[in-house]
């Protein structure tokens, strides 16, 4: 830095009010550009100032301020939340974030009373805590979000327990299964990633309010009862960890990245489904869109964005695990770049859970082409190597060998293990008899599927009731 200050058109900028003491000018125009995060931290406005009730509140019952300093300071924040809400808050770019926009303008509002409100905090514990508290909303709404989504899945399965549809590996047929199962193959999923959400927000409700800058505060603040006002289960143990931390919101999006993949497999299977030569499921008008040149067309393109939509979900992941790698304690202006990732995960997140769900109800299983393809493929060769070791006691691997050995035959002849005459069968195995028929349907390979968690579709109506009581 050059003795004096080379003139810019920032140079004459007023200096800032909230730490002008020491500063004699303003920042230079590019300063202010890259320091300034107002455009988007006004989203915590609600958390920032449910953080200054508290603190003041406390402050008061310390005696650390008087309570007609406390009033007015809870007035003014009402009033400007008012403003806020209304629209009529002015947002400005010189008070770089919205602790300070929010300050400045209780202390525009009250005087004297405001510029208290800032005693034992620090804007460190101040931006902590807002994007706790915002990630922990953030949480509480995507829960809703998920549950709704799985009572979408539940009910498409209670009504498809017993619709027969192919079983994939490898996207290659393998067993019959149904549809009802499918579903809630995807609401075991979900609730997974509900229960990451629930865990990741046990471990982030603690309180960083009261770490101040780093190290705490000589003023005779009660850590415990802001913790408490603002819902939290303690404040957090160590100051210097309190300022730092931001390994929840890290924990947050992965939780997010995990629920997107999850999301964006059944959206791949939408695609899949919906396609002609598959024709397993419709969407009506509200899901899909049409072509501006080929008439004919009715596009996924809600499933196609869900899918989409994990790429900028993991990339947040990414971008917040960079900025906190190497980062020596304790915050550093390097910490503002959390707010961005985090934000566009939830909104993301949030629109790809409401997409899906629209979705989910608005599928209309084609069971006519599912059925079709469920018995393609020799989908129940695995049915006839079982009935071999069931009624002739055959080692599994034998019966899979003698299995093997029919499928070619099957081939050979241009059909299914069915259309085999029970001579063709007795080449490959002379004990077989004519009771093999009745495990080569589709329908009684699934009823015979009775183990826990099999497709059975008695299991499948049973387990979409369960879970139809559990979400209410
Ligand atoms: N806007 C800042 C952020 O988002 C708030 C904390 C600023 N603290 C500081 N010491 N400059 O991280």
């Amino acid at each position: 830095m050059p003795d004096t200050p080379s003139p810019s058109p920032a140079a004459s900028a007023p200096a800032n009010a909230l730490w002008g003491g020491r500063f004699a000018a303003g920042p230079a125009a590019i300063m202010q550009e890259i320091n300034a995060s107002i455009g988007f931290d006004r989203r915590m406005w609600r958390q920032d100032i449910a953080g200054s009730r508290a603190h003041a509140t406390m402050l008061a019952t310390q005696g650390v301020i008087t309570e007609a300093d406390r009033d007015a300071i809870l007035t003014g924040l009402d009033q400007v939340a008012s403003e806020i809400e209304s629209g009529g808050f002015t947002f400005s770019t010189e008070r770089e974030d919205i602790h300070m926009n929010v300050e400045a303008r209780l202390i525009e509002l009250i005087g004297d009373a405001g510029r208290r409100l800032h005693t034992g905090r620090s804007r460190n514990d101040q931006v902590a805590l807002d994007v706790r508290l915002w990630v922990r909303d953030a949480i509480d709404a995507l829960d809703v979000q998920i549950a709704d989504c799985m009572r979408a899945l539940v009910a498409q399965a209670a009504a498809h327990a017993a619709t027969p549809m192919p079983g994939f590996t490898h996207l290659q047929i393998a067993q019959p299964t149904t549809f009802g199962h499918h579903m809630l193959a995807y609401v075991e999923m979900l609730a997974r990633d509900r229960d990451r959400f629930a865990d990741c927000r046990t471990r982030l409700n603690e309180c960083p309010l009261g770490a101040a800058a780093l190290a705490g505060t000589s003023f005779p603040i009660d850590r415990h009862a802001t913790a408490t006002a603002l819902g939290f289960e303690r404040p957090m143990a160590n100051s210097l960890d309190a300022v730092s931390a931001r390994d929840y919101a890290i924990e947050f999006m992965a939780a997010a990245a995990n629920c997107a993949a999850n999301l964006s497999r059944l959206a791949e299977e939408i695609v899949i489904w919906m396609s002609a030569p598959w024709r397993f499921v419709t969407l009506s008008d509200a899901f899909t869109t049409g072509s501006s040149i080929m008439p004919q067309k009715r596009n996924p393109d809600a499933a196609e964005l869900v899918r989409a939509k994990t790429g900028r979900i993991n990339g947040n992941l990414i971008a917040l695990l960079t900025v906190m790698k190497g980062l020596a304690l304790t915050y550093g202006k390097d910490m503002q770049e959390d707010k961005e990732p985090i934000f566009d995960t939830a909104d993301s997140l949030a629109l790809a859970l409401a997409a899906t769900a629209g979705m989910v109800r608005d599928l209309r299983p084609n069971a006519e082409a599912m059925r079709r393809w469920a018995g393609e493929g020799f989908a129940t060769a695995t049915d006839l190597a079982d009935w071999l070791v069931r009624v002739l006691g055959l080692p599994f691997r034998n019966a899979h060998h003698v299995t093997g050995r029919l499928v070619a035959a099957a081939e050979a002849k241009g059909t299914d293990l069915a259309g085999l005459s029970l001579a063709e069968m007795q080449v490959a195995e002379p004990r077989i008899t004519e009771d093999v028929f009745s495990v080569l349907t589709v329908e009684a390979s699934l009823a015979s599927r009775v183990s826990y968690g099999g497709t059975a579709p008695a299991n499948v109506a049973a387990q979409a009731k369960a879970w139809h009581e559990r979400l209410g």
